[in-house]
């Protein structure tokens, strides 16, 4: 019996997936389809797939051309299945020609012709229209999005939004945009969506503007300084059915989807502590994150990514919160900033810091065990779950590509086109991290009890 090999993502099973499944089918007497998890296709890039895993089996198992399915779930998977299932001949479409005569060690490699003229990625676009989303902002941290943006289909950037011609016109040619403005009015009219990545203090009037002018918003956090600003922006984009989306790379990374599932389902037992730690020494003191008036500082600067953890995992009530900080004299900025979250049966510190520096890592504890993720823990990778009995021990790692801003983008696009906020970080989550940060910088009205310790 000649056995035949074939894979794919197989996302919203098409004409030229079954051409090929019949012509692989063809090749030998039994084949076998390997159909990749959703774990996989986002470790390679592949982020707007449209339907889960089992869907996609399902609808393989439905040509009827399988004889076996199987899941392929990492790189370098190929090989063992070719060894393990003793396939004679591997089958692929030519978009791969050559990528694959590696194998040819193990069985036999085939390109056949693709069928011209369809693709999933056209499908996925002509059902949900491209989103035209523009960039408002032309620091840093705009130009890593806009690289990292290119990875995630159904989307395109062509208008970038700031005040400075000369910068604008450099950031159009660094990134072959087609233009850009200095009028925001204009500028949003060219738009589906926009993501905001300006200096704190501007958040809100700018991300207020795009939701009044019915454009969805993806925004660099904090999302605002003030609790009141925030409930204002959610209560606007939900009454309206758009999308409002803060920017915390950390929550759409796929390890910190495993981490969490994994703290969920009880492996530590009940979480106790958790312990998280984030600095990031800037020494400029003429820098934005000196001046208190634009909304600098460590909570403010660095605050968001432990907070959302402690979030995630402990929740939005604690009963009490503790600052204790230590402020540079001549600025009044806090240079260390420790919040400690008191919840009923749980105790919570986010450690963060632009004046101090320390281990940026992370523990959450619990009672039959813990979870130590190294730094930069926020870019979530690798983490280990240690035990009293170390032979339990667990290693876990999920690739963090690059940058990582692409899972929030995919993760936003996705709440676009569904009109369905994220679970990853829901307005109830971002509102709460912002009524932290808020108790902390004003002095408004909050369901916790709070305490301030000044250190000298
Ligand atoms: N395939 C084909 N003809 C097409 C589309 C896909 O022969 N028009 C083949 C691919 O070459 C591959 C298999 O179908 O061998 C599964 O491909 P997959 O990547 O799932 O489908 P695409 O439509 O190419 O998906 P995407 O647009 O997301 O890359």
């Amino acid at each position: 019996m000649k056995k035949v090999i074939t894979y794919g993502t197989f996302d919203l099973l098409h004409q030229g997936h079954v051409n090929i499944l019949k012509r692989a089918k063809e090749q030998g007497d039994y084949l076998i389809v390997g159909v990749t998890s959703e774990n996989y296709d986002e470790q390679r890039g592949k982020l707007n797939v449209m339907q889960s895993l089992f869907e996609r089996i399902e609808n393989v198992k439905k040509t009827g051309l399988a004889d076996q399915i199987v899941v392929e779930e990492y790189m370098g998977q190929k090989i063992q299945d070719i060894q393990k299932y003793g396939v004679d001949k591997f089958v692929i479409g030519s978009d791969w020609l050559g990528k694959f005569d590696y194998l040819n060690e193990y069985c036999e490699v085939i390109y056949l012709d693709r069928t011209v003229g369809i693709s999933s990625t056209d499908l996925r676009n002509s059902k949900n229209n491209i989103l035209r989303l523009g960039v408002v902002g032309n620091g840093r941290i705009a130009k890593r999005f806009v690289k990292e943006a290119r990875f995630v289909s159904g989307l395109e950037i062509e208008y970038v939004f700031g005040r400075n011609e000369n910068r604008l016109s450099e950031f159009c040619k660094d990134y072959s945009l087609v233009g850009y403005d200095t009028d925001y009015d204009v500028f949003l009219e060219k738009v589906d969506a926009v993501y905001i990545a300006l200096p704190h203090t501007l958040h809100y009037v700018f991300a207020k503007e795009a939701l009044l002018k019915g454009k969805h918003v993806l925004c660099e956090k904090p999302i605002t300084l003030s609790l009141d600003e925030a409930k204002e922006l959610y209560t606007i984009a939900k009454e309206n059915n758009l999308i409002i989306q803060e920017a915390i790379k950390t929550v759409y990374a796929p390890c910190f989807a495993r981490l969490l599932s994994m703290v969920k389902s009880g492996v530590i037992g009940k979480i106790k502590d958790v312990e998280a730690t984030f600095t990031k020494l800037i020494n400029d003191k003429t820098l934005r994150e000196y001046d208190l008036l634009s909304g600098g500082g460590s909570l403010t600067e660095l605050g968001s990514y432990p907070l959302c953890l402690i979030t995630k995992v402990l929740g939005t009530s604690p009963k009490k919160v503790i600052y204790t900080d230590f402020k540079d004299k001549e600025t009044g900025v806090d240079l260390m900033n420790k919040t400690t979250l008191i919840y009923s049966n749980a105790i919570a510190t986010s450690t963060v810091g632009i004046g101090v520096k320390k281990e940026g890592n992370c523990i959450i504890s619990g009672t039959e065990g813990y979870i130590y993720i190294p730094a930069p823990w926020w870019k979530t990778e690798y983490f280990e779950v240690r035990f009293e009995n170390q032979s339990k021990n667990k290693k876990v790692y999920v690739e963090f590509t690059d940058d990582g801003l692409r899972y929030e983008i995919a993760d936003f696009l996705k709440a676009v086109n569904t009109k369905k906020e994220t679970y990853k970080l829901t307005f109830d989550e971002s509102l709460f991290i912002s009524s932290v940060i808020d108790a902390y910088k004003n002095n408004g009205e909050f369901s916790f009890e709070k305490e301030y310790i000044c250190l000298e």
